[in-house]
């Protein structure tokens, strides 16, 4: 076996957390174990690298994690790594405690602090952690599959009630810019309209008539799915109700989509990409980002990735138009 570039590698969760998470820091810390490298763990995202808030990791310290929702290594955002000092302490806690990489799991926020901890000399490799599923370089990020059947199974029960009183539900979901969750789980949902930042709508044509033109076969009660990035839930359920007759109720989703026990394809996908990231650094490679492209495990250079672009497939998008009537 090739000789280990690095003896100790450091793993920690930063960012929005998201479903999964435990699973990565699992594969993480197994893979090293296997491989003989010490591997510990930071709390709190960069302030802990920035306080030395960091534990030995053994095989125990992940038993029974990769079921768990959340980050057994908690989360953070550090507006004080974004700062030079912050970055410095930062680094001067990776050379005192012989942390010779670094696993960075989270989103594109927390991958340019990986890219320039990575410039410094501190060589990491970033996984995408979010629910957003908005990183350019990847077709899939860890959390995403939760986070769309949460949804999925919220809005049924949101339907439940919409069709025992002839409503229409306007629901919110996440997913901060981009409209994956929202298209995904409105498609898998049966949604009416889907409104999404990606594709840019006339209320009165994308919902109004289309709510109008479903009344005349008989339908009484409707979903509306919408996107954070488009928001104004409330607004939309009073133009609705005045504009259809049709009693409208919304409802944000919020935080319950970050939580909860992670899917099969989550657990999996984490162990994958975990694997993965040891792999890099066991052998010297650093400023890395893993991803999953058309269901293989793959890494780029993370200056690349931040300038990758994807987004929703619009065909999806087209499709949900043409069945949800
Ligand atoms: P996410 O990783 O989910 O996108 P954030 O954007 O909040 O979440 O980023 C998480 C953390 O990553 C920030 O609190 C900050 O410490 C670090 N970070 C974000 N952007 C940068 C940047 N441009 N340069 C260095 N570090 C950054
Ligand atoms: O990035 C994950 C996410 O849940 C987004 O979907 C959402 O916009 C944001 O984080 C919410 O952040 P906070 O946890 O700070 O409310």
């Amino acid at each position: 076996m090739m000789e280990n570039a690095v003896k100790r590698i450091g793993v920690l969760t930063s960012g929005g957390d998201a479903p999964g998470m435990n699973a990565a820091i699992r594969g993480v810390v197994r893979a090293c174990l296997y491989r003989g490298i010490e591997c510990v763990g930071i709390r709190r995202g960069y302030n802990g690298l920035i306080s030395g808030d960091i534990l030995r990791m053994d095989a125990n310290s992940v038993s029974h994690i990769i079921n768990r929702g959340g980050t057994i290594l908690y989360s953070a955002r550090s507006p004080r790594f974004k700062t030079e000092e912050g970055m410095q302490d930062a680094i001067k806690a990776c050379k005192d405690r012989g942390i010779e990489g670094l696993v960075v799991i989270g989103g594109d926020g927390s991958f340019r602090g990986a890219r320039d901890l990575s410039l410094r000399g501190i060589p990491c490799v970033a996984i995408p952690g979010t629910i957003d599923n908005d990183i350019g370089c990847c077709d899939y990020t860890i959390g995403y599959d939760t986070a769309m059947n949460t949804i999925m199974q919220m809005v049924d029960r949101i339907r439940d009630t919409a069709e025992s009183h002839d409503r229409c539900a306007v629901v919110e979901v996440m997913g901060r810019g981009a409209g994956y969750l929202a298209l995904s789980a409105g498609i898998a949902c049966g949604a009416t309209s889907i409104l999404i930042p990606e594709v840019p709508y006339d209320f009165e044509r994308d919902v109004i008539e289309r709510m109008k033109r479903t009344q005349k076969s008989n339908k009484v009660h409707f979903v509306i799915l919408v996107s954070e990035a488009i928001g104004g839930v409330e607004d939309m359920a009073k133009r609705i109700q005045s504009e259809t007759g049709v009693e409208a109720r919304a409802t944000i989703l919020g935080h319950v989509q970050r939580g909860g026990s992670p899917t099969a394809k989550d657990r999996i996908v984490a162990s994958q990409m975990g694997y993965h990231a040891v792999q890099l650094l066991k052998e010297g490679i650093g400023n890395r980002v893993v991803a999953m492209q058309k269901e293989k495990i793959l890494d780029f250079d993370i200056f690349e990735a931040l300038t990758m672009k994807n987004s929703v497939d619009l065909d999806m998008y087209k499709m949900n138009l043409d069945i949800s009537i």
